[in-house]
């Protein structure tokens, strides 16, 4: 038996997974020797494509919670879409086991996005051979690690493509400034992601402040300064050691949430290795929109663009099939200036019917 003082202090430690612009899609009720994870819908943004953000946010917070109860001397057993419903993700039941990871229980709290510069190092073989290992453990998921060279300058080119639709593209613009926050109190009030951990220098965050009106967007946009910013995003993701392609087999939601318990293993890995990551997943995302036929708020030659862009990371990542579930850089970085702030976890009795 596990006691509910343990399973809360086993969610407190897990709530520190990742989740797109730090939307933290999750609560819980607390059922017999365990607990029940729900959706919460925040993320309404056009990133996050039939919820495939909050699912592969839903995976790392379900490894971690895997790797925390191995720590405490329990195993999760998790079981997914357990009544059907699209809301309520998975049935988490603990049993004792005694298998625990401590490295990679001791990364959880460590991992951060870092959006700083990395040194440009390439990664050591034993370092590649470490992250395929775990990336390519489930044979739904596909790990591949692009390293400087040809192939990836084109993979930089298209992760920066997002920089230049920010400006641009209005919907995209609107939607970055609507979950940026500015103040720690505005971060605590509502998840979003803190203007510091975007890691901004001095004259971009100015620019950055600026952009937050929609007129001079647009009239940057007009004297081409969205090229501009995809240049500098380029120059910024090209100081990478590598970049990752994660990808998965299928497409329903069970298969991102398997491919982001997965993701959150690599990056546990990376961050026990000393080195740093940062998710670049919107170009994917959008493509994955387009490609279903939902072309709303891009233009045509946005559309082409965002199709390019992913096709180049496919052939960089040597991909013939299957869906793209994550890009990310990664190399070795200085700390960064700002952790993303977490709330305290929702966990509920539930509720008679
Ligand atoms: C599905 C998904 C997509 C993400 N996409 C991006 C991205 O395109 N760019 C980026 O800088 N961070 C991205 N992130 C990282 C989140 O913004 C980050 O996890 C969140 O702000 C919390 O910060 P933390 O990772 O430091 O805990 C993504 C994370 C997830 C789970």
């Amino acid at each position: 038996m596990i006691t509910r003082e343990l399973i809360k202090t086993i969610i407190g430690e897990a709530i520190n997974a990742p989740s797109g612009d730090n939307s933290q899609p999750w609560r819980f009720e607390f059922r017999e020797n365990g607990v029940d994870l729900y959706n919460i819908e925040r993320d309404q943004t056009i990133f996050n494509f039939r919820r495939r953000g909050d699912y592969v946010a839903h995976g790392a917070l379900l490894e971690n919670i895997d790797i925390i109860a191995g720590h405490y001397g329990f195993m999760a057993n998790s079981k997914l879409f357990p009544s059907g419903e699209v809301g309520a993700i998975a049935e988490i039941l603990f049993a004792k086991d005694d298998a625990p990871d401590e490295e990679l229980y001791q990364a959880i709290g460590k991992r951060v996005t870092n959006r700083k510069p990395y040194s440009g190092e390439m990664l050591a073989a034993e370092v590649k051979n470490a992250l395929l290992e775990i990336g390519n453990a489930n044979e739904l998921v596909r790990l591949a690690i692009v390293e400087r060279g040809e192939a990836f300058d084109g993979i930089v080119r298209a992760a920066s493509l997002n920089d230049r639709l920010i400006l641009e593209n209005e919907t995209i613009r609107k939607f970055l400034f609507s979950i940026i926050r500015w103040t720690e109190d505005e971060e605590r009030a509502t998840p979003g992601m803190h203007v510091k951990t975007l890691e901004l220098g001095a004259p971009q965050q100015k620019m950055f402040r600026l952009f937050r009106k929609r007129s001079i967007a647009r009239l940057a946009s007009l004297i081409g300064f969205p090229l501009v910013m995809q240049k500098e995003a380029a120059a910024l993701y090209g100081t990478s050691g590598a970049m990752l392609v994660l990808s998965i087999k299928g497409e329903a939601p069970a298969d991102f949430i398997a491919g982001g318990r997965i993701f959150e293993r690599v990056w546990l890995k990376a961050t026990a290795m000393g080195l740093s990551l940062q998710p670049l997943a919107a170009m994917p995302y959008l493509a994955q929109r387009i490609k279903a036929g939902d072309r709303d708020n891009v233009s045509e030659v946005q559309a082409r663009d965002i199709l390019k862009a992913e096709q180049d990371i496919r052939d960089a990542a040597h991909m013939e099939t299957g869906t793209i579930l994550m890009l990310a850089r990664i190399g070795k970085g200085e700390a960064p200036t700002q952790k993303a702030f977490k709330l305290a976890p929702e966990i509920h009795e539930k509720m008679s019917v």
